[in-house]
C-alpha cells in the first residue's frame, strides 16, 4: 500500500473536486477526499473525511497523520454582489474557504509532501475581475498569489504549486446561470468551443499535472475554459 500515490482531495463530494477523484482512484492514486457529505462511488482506495473546512481550526487534527504526495484545494462556493450591496459575511465566507483553508493545507503538508510532490489549488477564470463577482474573484486571485510564492519556496525539493482556473463549467455551483435563460445561453455564445464544460474536461488539466510530464510546470495558472471571451 506505501508505493502507491497518495492524494488529499478537498470538494470530493462534488463536480470538479469529484471528477478529480475519480480519476486519480481510475489512475491508481490512494485518495482521501474532504467535504461535508459523502465522495463518489465506494471505492477501496477511497476513503471519505467528513469536515466543514469553514472550521479552519479543525484542519490540523482532522488531518493529523495522513502525508500525502499531492494536494488538491477544490472546495469552494460562489456568492455574488454588486458594490452597494455587498454581504462582508459572503466575503469572509468564501475568503476562508478559499484562501485560509489553502493556507492551512498547504502549511501543514508541505512538510509532509515527498519529493516531486504536489499542489494544484482550483482557482478561476475570474480571478481577473468580473462584475458582481469581485469578492469571488479576489479570493482566486490570492490563490494564484500564494501558488507563485509556494513554487519558489518548494522547487528545491522538485515540488510544484499550480493553479488550475476553470471558466463556466456545468456543476451545481454554477447551476443557477445555466438554467438562466440568457445568462446560459450568453455562456454558449462566448465559449468558442460552443458548450458548456463537463467537470471531466478539467481533469486532463490536472492529470498532467500530477504527472511527471509536468516536472518543469511551476507556479503557473492553466486556463481550462473552452475558449470563453474568444468569441
Ligand atoms: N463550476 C464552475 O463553473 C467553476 C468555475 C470556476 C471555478 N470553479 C471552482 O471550482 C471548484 C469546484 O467547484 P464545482 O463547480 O465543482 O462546485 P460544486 O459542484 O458546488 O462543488 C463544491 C465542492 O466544495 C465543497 N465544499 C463547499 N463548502 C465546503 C465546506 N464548508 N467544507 C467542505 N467542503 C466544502 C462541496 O462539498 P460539501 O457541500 O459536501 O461540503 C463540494 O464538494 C471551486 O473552488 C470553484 O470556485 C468552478
Amino acid at each position: 500500500m506505501d508505493d502507491i500515490p497518495h492524494a488529499v482531495v478537498t470538494g470530493a463530494s462534488s463536480g470538479i473536486g469529484a471528477a478529480i477523484v475519480e480519476r486519480l482512484l481510475r489512475d491508481g492514486w490512494r485518495v482521501t477526499g474532504v467535504s461535508r457529505r459523502p465522495g463518489p462511488a465506494a471505492h477501496p482506495a477511497y476513503h471519505h473525511l467528513a469536515l466543514d473546512l469553514s472550521d479552519i481550526d479543525a484542519i490540523a487534527d482532522t488531518l493529523a497523520g495522513i502525508a500525502p504526495a499531492a494536494l488538491v484545494h477544490a472546495a469552494g462556493v460562489l456568492k455574488v454582489g454588486r458594490l452597494g450591496e455587498l454581504d462582508h459575511d459572503d466575503g469572509a465566507a468564501m475568503w476562508r474557504l478559499h484562501v485560509d483553508v489553502a493556507e492551512r493545507l498547504a502549511n501543514l503538508f508541505a512538510p509532509r509532501l515527498p519529493q516531486g510532490g504536489r499542489i494544484v489549488f482550483i482557482g478561476s477564470r475570474t480571478a481577473s475581475g468580473a462584475p458582481g463577482r469581485g469578492q469571488y474573484a479576489a479570493t482566486k486571485a490570492a490563490l494564484v498569489a500564494m501558488a507563485r510564492s509556494w513554487a519558489a519556496e518548494l522547487a528545491p525539493r522538485g515540488i510544484t504549486v499550480n493553479v488550475v482556473a476553470p471558466g463556466w463549467f456545468d456543476s451545481p455551483l454554477v447551476a443557477r446561470w445555466k438554467d438562466h435563460p440568457e445568462l446560459g445561453q450568453g455562456v454558449l455564445a462566448h465559449t468558442a468551443l460552443g458548450r458548456w464544460g463537463a467537470p471531466a474536461d478539467l481533469v486532463g488539466a490536472y492529470e498532467f499535472l500530477a504527472s511527471d510530464a509536468s516536472a518543469f510546470v511551476t507556479g503557473t495558472v492553466f486556463t481550462v475554459d473552452g475558449g470563453y471571451l474568444l468569441v
